[in-house]
């Protein structure tokens, strides 16, 4: 991953980019941005990108579309910033989060059988929006200094390298039980939130194939990660 990269001083979006040129490139072509004037986020929400954040897509050909591909994005951010001394864990099923702020996010697209771009964007010495402000939070403010957006990008494409590596030989058990120890909602009363229902129940377990468990007055019920939200109770 990363052996061909594409920086750019400015991008629409990351993701937009890197799926204009899929089909063009090899695998692992990284597209980077120092800054995103329509950065999107999932439910087509916007993603703030001002300049000091890392956004980034990569261009991957997976032998097969798979939802755990949001995971290998997810524990690579988590090993980033456990490298720069920051613990952090993961909201199933794509947010990164450090003491209850979400320090970044993860954005999966593709076109089954051709091609997936996994977009990340990482909150590092960007100011986080204000109406966001209790909400998010980035490593400089953790950290209390600066920290060089080069180490935490190559750091980050390496910690992607490992994990894709696993996914592609089929190592998806490792894949998600390093998920669940890294997970902050096991355990924890939930809300998940489908475009019309609402369901609320104790999140249990995640399982292999990257379904949610959650345990609701009715019983068992699995929660497959498409366009589900989920909030704490
Ligand atoms: C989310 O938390 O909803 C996902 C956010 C994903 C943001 C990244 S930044 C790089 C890439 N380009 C985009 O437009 N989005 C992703």
């Amino acid at each position: 991953i990363g052996r061909k990269l594409i920086i750019l001083d400015e991008a629409g979006s990351t993701n937009e980019y890197a799926k204009r040129i899929a089909q063009n490139v090899p695998e692992g072509t990284v597209v980077v941005a120092k800054r995103q004037t329509a950065g999107r986020g999932r439910k087509g929400r916007r993603w703030e990108s001002p300049e000091g954040g890392l956004w980034l897509s990569v261009v991957l050909k997976p032998p097969r579309v798979d939802p755990r591909l949001v995971f290998v994005g997810a524990l690579a951010v988590v090993d980033t910033l456990s490298n720069f001394g920051i613990h952090s864990g993961v909201k199933w099923p794509n947010d990164v989060w450090v003491s209850g702020r979400k320090i970044a996010g993860i954005l999966a697209e593709g076109k089954a059988g051709e091609y997936a771009v996994l977009g990340i964007g990482l909150n590092v010495n960007n100011d986080v929006p204000e109406e966001l402000g209790k909400m998010a939070t980035s490593m400089r403010e953790i950290l209390g200094r600066e920290v060089s957006l080069s180490e935490v990008f190559h750091t980050l494409v390496g910690n992607l390298d490992h994990w894709y590596g696993l996914f592609l030989n089929g190592r998806d058990g490792e894949i998600v039980s390093a998920l669940k120890e890294r997970s902050i909602i096991l355990g924890k009363e939930v809300k998940i939130i489908d475009d019309e229902t609402e369901l609320v129940g104790r999140a249990v377990d995640i399982d292999v194939d990257g379904a949610l468990v959650l345990e609701t007055p009715g019983g068992r019920v699995r929660v497959l990660h498409g366009d589900v939200s989920l909030r704490f109770l």
